[in-house]
């Protein structure tokens, strides 16, 4: 299938990458068409370097061509709702980068759109893709640690420079950049919880750079505690505790390594997850199989999901009184 990228950052040159180490791993699925950029300089810079066949001086010019079957959408959150939607409306299917967008209301608005147009549209939250995920689920089912009760997580880069995590008006922040990792992480082992409890600190343009939540599992008596800090080297560590051992992951971003630790505090067993190219190819490739099967959503990260993810992270947002210059129009 024939793939155009927009906006020419830096996760589009990783997806670019990605599909280039795809073919060269002999995986023909997905040839990347083109590149799209508000720069045609930059656009074709960047097509030299990847080896996509056309470069865009703008969004709109690559969504009216009909050589490209569907984009994958790398720009500030702000941004991936209008683009999603002109998308859409030009009948490409869309892989849209995290966090799907800036509020629940533009995701609900997204995913009508796509089902009145019979598209396929899905969120590129790589963790939800990947081989560790059901790894580390048929871990915690097999009971190897017994009843699973807390699960504590964080994430964090040195990042609150940049532009699209310092400013309100490019939906920036801690939680819609990183917290949606250890929150996901967290859902991926207990589900959705009753209630979430969100603090954090703010930069002087009034988003969250460090933040702590706590999601709380009344009916089954479990308990998330996730961290996310936009400032600093976190160590990226997930770690379940149940009631005769406990797991830890190492980068609950990119699993690396999965340890499961006895009563004893004794390391029982090291499980290595699968090796990547990059990691960004499950999600690519799930998305190109969903399409050629017809479907509207992929089973990884369903519509459903997504849409709870933005609903949950509206909530924390809330909490901490982040607001972004659109909420009002979506409420
Ligand atoms: N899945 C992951 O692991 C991962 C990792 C990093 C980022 N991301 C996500 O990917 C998206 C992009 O992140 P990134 O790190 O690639 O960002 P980036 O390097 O800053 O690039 C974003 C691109 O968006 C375009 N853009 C459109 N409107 C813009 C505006 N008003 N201000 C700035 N740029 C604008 C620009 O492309 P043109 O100038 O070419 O138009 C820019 O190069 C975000 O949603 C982020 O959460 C995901």
């Amino acid at each position: 299938m024939r793939l155009g990228i927009v906006g020419a950052g830096n996760i589009a040159a990783v997806m670019a990458d990605t599909v280039r180490r795809m073919q060269a791993a002999g995986n023909m699925r997905v040839t990347l068409k083109g590149i799209a950029s508000r720069s045609l300089e930059k656009a074709e810079r960047f097509a030299a370097e990847y080896e996509a066949e056309k470069a865009y001086g703008s969004y709109e010019a690559m969504m009216a061509d009909e050589d490209i079957d569907f984009v994958y959408i790398a720009v500030p959150h702000s941004h991936h709702y209008e683009t999603a939607r002109l998308a859409l409306e030009h009948g490409k299917h869309v892989l849209c980068e995290k966090a799907f967008t800036g509020n629940a209301g533009q995701a609900k608005a997204l995913f009508d759109l796509a089902a009145k147009k019979d598209l396929l549209i899905t969120e590129a939250i790589w963790t939800r893709y990947m081989p560790s995920r059901r790894l580390i689920r048929m871990l915690v089912e097999s009971e190897a640690i017994g009843h699973v009760h807390t699960v504590i997580a964080n994430l964090g880069y040195p990042i609150d420079h940049k532009d699209r995590i310092r400013l309100p008006e490019l939906c920036g922040g801690a939680l819609l950049d990183l917290g949606i990792y250890p929150l996901n992480f967290a859902e991926m082992i207990l589900g959705r919880p009753d209630r979430a409890q969100a603090v954090c600190l703010k930069n002087a343009e009034g988003v969250d750079i460090r933040d702590q939540y706590t999601l709380f599992y009344d009916q089954t008596g479990c308990m998330a505690i996730l961290c996310a800090d936009a400032g600093s080297v976190c160590d990226r560590s997930g770690l379940i505790f149940g009631s005769q051992g406990y797991i830890r992951i190492e980068n609950i971003n990119n699993p690396e390594k999965i340890e499961i630790y006895d009563m004893q505090h004794v390391l029982m067993r090291t499980v290595s997850c699968p090796p990547n190219l990059t990691g960004y190819e499950y999600e690519l490739i799930e998305t190109v199989e969903a399409i050629k099967a017809g479907q509207r959503e992929c089973h990884s990260m369903p519509h459903a999901e997504t849409l709870h993810m933005m609903e949950l992270m509206d909530e924390i947002r809330s909490q901490m009184g982040v607001v972004y210059p659109d909420d009002h129009l979506w409420k």
